[in-house]
């Protein structure tokens, strides 16, 4: 196992120990919220699920974990996801795995949004991450021109592409496609994140800004945990 890896494997453990007994939590998606999946259902507590994917969705009942419809609730007690950056502040960049619009609905209500990463995440500030964007897939191109506008608005002119899986356009659990933005630096994800919102086709972005109430971060020997 690589020590990234490990570090994954620590913090997911880490914050499977955050769970209680009877609480609604909301699975994340990837590769280091996997390591949380699997810890938790080990607990074998009485829990209510809500996944943010199908993967994931397909992971938790493999492992015996009882999911709900999101709709089932109104509030979800705890929701542990990983992300590709988290900057200050932790503001994040997700979506990398193409989830992020159901992450985000996961995450709006929830009480305790825990964010867990192995320490190659932390940054300074966001933005070398190529920042997802899901639209809908009706005028994508034209919606991919306006992106551009604000993008340029807030000072980035890196490339925007669309998302592919081999030659054919990846479409997301939704039916949506993802563009990804190549920031380079994005010096204020608050005002970035409300332009892209406002933006007609733009579904959802990646820009996590005021969510996450906690991080656990993997580092060499410890899982340090980070706090607004
Ligand atoms: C899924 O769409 C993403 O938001 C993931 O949570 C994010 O990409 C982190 O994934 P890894 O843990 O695999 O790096």
């Amino acid at each position: 196992m690589t020590d990234a890896e490990r570090q994954k494997q620590a913090v997911g453990q880490a914050a499977a120990e955050l769970v209680r007994n009877g609480m609604v939590v909301g699975l994340g998606t990837g590769s280091t919220a996997k390591w949380f999946v699997e810890a938790v259902a080990a607990r074998k507590l009485d829990l209510s699920c809500v996944p943010t994917s199908v993967e994931t969705a397909h992971l938790a009942t493999r492992l015996g974990l009882r999911l709900i419809e999101m709709d089932a609730v109104e509030r979800i007690d705890i929701t542990v996801d990983g992300a590709d950056e988290i900057g200050p502040d932790l503001a994040l960049i997700k979506g990398g795995g193409g989830a992020l619009l159901r992450e985000k609905l996961v995450w709006a209500v929830s009480d305790r949004c825990v964010v867990i990463a192995d320490g190659s995440k932390h940054v300074a500030r966001l933005g070398a991450f190529p920042l997802p964007i899901e639209v809908v897939p009706f005028g994508h191109r034209t919606t991919a021109a306006r992106i551009r506008d604000v993008l340029h608005a807030s000072g980035i002119d890196g490339p925007l592409r669309l998302r592919m899986d081999g030659s054919v356009p990846r479409v997301t659990d939704n039916g949506n496609l993802i563009y990804d933005a190549q920031c380079g630096a994005i010096d204020d994800p608050g005002t970035l994140a409300a332009r892209l919102k406002a933006t007609t086709g733009v579904v959802e972005h990646g820009i996590f800004f005021g969510m996450a109430t906690e991080g656990l971060l993997g580092t060499d020997g410890e899982v340090r945990r980070l706090t607004r």
